[in-house]
């Protein structure tokens, strides 16, 4: 059975105070017999990690990073790497985010790099991928779904597959107040599991948690997750409201 997970995705919101203010107020609104049943992360900004990693430790809550470089280290200024997140420590990582991909020009064959390095350095990874508007009114959604998980993921092993989680979102609907339908979001969650066993195995594609994002609220997690392939959510706008968040864990 995959154990259902509840990701916030902070993005660039929040400074160093009120991060803290509403870290606690999640810490006090998310209860605790809800965590048995449903992972739940918090992927902060950079400046924050440190002092969160302190707040959340016992609390069964686990600490990610939006990002992390390609590469081990060296001569990228302003970079941030994967090794430098785990001697904080945080745990995971978000590997392809749709704004990364668009707005850093992150593609395929870096984020492929960027999966192994994660790993190599012993961070969990979130790897994200999802059609754009355009994509999926060209009927090009699948095989860019296909394109986006193979060639960013095809190389691993199983037992690498062990400590990554998948993340559909579609580009339209992040951050537009429009979510997939239930029935649109399985059809590409079952057919991500397709794709998975035919780059790995049968047990992968059963046993990787397959996430969903795109304006997930606490009033459409509950029909979304209720679906066969759908193991929980990554969740941007709803997670910078405690309330919310938890309403979406609860859901
Ligand atoms: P949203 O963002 O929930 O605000 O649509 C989701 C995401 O980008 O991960």
């Amino acid at each position: 059975m995959r154990k259902r997970l509840v990701a916030g995705n902070w993005k660039m919101n929040t400074d160093l105070n009120d991060g803290f203010k509403l870290l606690k107020e999640i810490l006090h609104n998310v209860r605790e017999p809800e965590l048995k049943d449903c992972d739940v992360h918090i992927y902060a900004p950079f400046t924050h990690l440190k002092i969160f990693h302190n707040s959340l430790n016992g609390s069964g809550i686990t600490l990610g990073a939006q990002n992390c470089h390609h590469k081990e280290g060296g001569a990228y200024t302003g970079e941030v790497s994967a090794q430098m997140l785990t001697s904080v420590p945080v745990e995971s990582v978000l590997v392809g985010h749709s704004e990364r991909r668009a707005y850093c020009g992150e593609t395929n064959e870096i984020l492929a790099e960027k999966v192994t390095t994660a790993l190599a350095n012993g961070l969990n990874v979130i790897y994200c991928y999802g059609e754009t508007l355009e994509e999926r009114e060209s009927d090009q959604h699948f095989d860019v779904v296909k394109s986006q998980i193979e060639e960013g993921t095809a190389h691993l092993t199983e037992e690498q597959w062990a400590k990554v989680t998948l993340a559909y979102e579609p580009v339209w609907a992040i951050g537009t107040g429009k979510t997939a339908s239930a029935e649109q979001a399985q059809e590409i969650h079952a057919y991500s599991r397709k794709v998975l066993e035919g780059i790995s195995s049968a047990s992968v594609a059963q046993n990787t948690r397959i996430l969903y994002g795109g304006s997930v609220k606490p009033n459409n997690a509950g029909e979304l997750f209720s679906m066969e392939d759908i193991d929980g959510g990554l969740i941007g706008g709803a997670a910078l409201n405690a309330e919310s968040f938890a309403g979406i864990i609860t859901a």
